[in-house]
């Protein structure tokens, strides 16, 4: 029988409390408490599944590259990419995890990576455009994770892993500038920023107004709240596509010193098309919520074949 958490974790949440007052980091099971175990399972989770889901998406934009050795670099990100999972899935290994069946026997609809992955990449273009903005929300949030977080061994585990996205955003930045030289590129480019910005505006999840973070805050899971890190990412981004000449619908209000964004948010996406219904107006986060519990096109596809090796080598065992 798998143990429960209680039996897991020891501590009571004061001992923990008083842990990380005296500015302690926690090593391992015997420094958590229940509610620090589940809670970091839970982050651990979300963490571990958006690196492993980028591997197919990524893959299958990666078959359109220009040429062999442009390949050679997205296959090379998507090793990165399968390594950083296997840090998260390991950690969780070492939280009482069954990590096995967390990654190959799980529903494709109990992953919980963010919904854009579920949309697919199908070109060159998209597939640089999502090493801009997707590694740089990525970036975004494990650079917090990193500066915030008190548990220790994933905190020194994204040191390797902040250079590596570093280089990932960089790689999208650099083709997407070179792209948007020519204006028949320019103009693919623009229209994958088209749907990626505002799907990457909803990766940071519920504004700080409707979601409470209580826990995540206090155990240092994370330092900064869902609005502060779409800012983060809106202030990486949105200079970098001014720069190019790439339209994004948000821009910096020098009086409330922040930036804003222009369109309706959040907003109806038609996922076959991938296009956003902006006319329709802006939409509550419940109908988001409901969007992403549904899933996306591409979620049961990339989970079978995520499962698929694991599964063929069972069957012959
Ligand atoms: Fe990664
Ligand atoms: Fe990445």
């Amino acid at each position: 029988m798998t143990p429960t958490v209680e039996e897991l974790a020891p501590r009571t949440e004061d001992e923990v409390r008083e842990h990380l007052v005296a500015g302690k980091l926690v090593e391992g099971l015997r420094h958590m408490s229940p509610e620090y175990l589940k809670g970091m399972r839970r982050i651990l989770t979300v963490s571990a599944d958006t690196e492993l889901v980028s591997a197919p998406a990524y893959l299958r934009a990666a078959q359109h590259a220009p040429a062999l050795n442009n390949f050679g670099s997205a296959v090379s990100i998507i090793q990165d990419e399968l390594a950083h999972a296997h840090i998260g899935y390991r950690l969780l290994g070492d939280l009482g995890v069954d990590m096995s069946a967390l990654i190959y026997e799980r529903e494709p609809e109990a992953f919980k990576y963010p919904y854009a992955f579920d949309v697919p990449l199908d070109s060159w273009h998209e597939l640089v455009m999502a090493n801009a903005l997707y590694d740089q929300a990525g970036f975004v949030l494990l650079s917090d994770v990193h500066a915030s977080s008190t548990f220790g061994p994933w905190k020194r585990a994204l040191a390797k892993v902040d250079k590596e996205e570093t280089f990932h955003l960089r790689h999208g930045r650099t083709w997407v500038k070179k792209l948007c030289a020519d204006p028949a590129e320019k103009a693919r480019v623009q229209a994958a920023a088209d749907w990626m910005f505002i799907l990457t505006l909803e990766w940071f999840g519920l504004p700080d107004d409707r979601k409470r973070h209580g826990i995540q805050l206090e155990y240092g899971f994370k330092g900064m709240s869902n609005d502060e890190l779409r800012q983060s990412w809106m202030a990486a981004v949105v200079p970098f596509m001014e720069e190019i000449g790439i339209d994004v619908p948000a821009h910096w209000d020098a009086d409330g010193e922040r930036w804003v964004i222009d369109c309706p948010f959040p907003a109806r996406f038609d996922e076959e098309r991938k296009a956003w219904l902006l006319d329709e107006g802006p939409i509550g986060w419940d109908e988001v919520i409901e969007r992403w519990k549904a899933r996306g096109p591409m979620n049961s596809a990339y989970v079978e074949r995520l499962q698929r090796g694991h599964r063929s080598r069972m069957a012959l065992a």
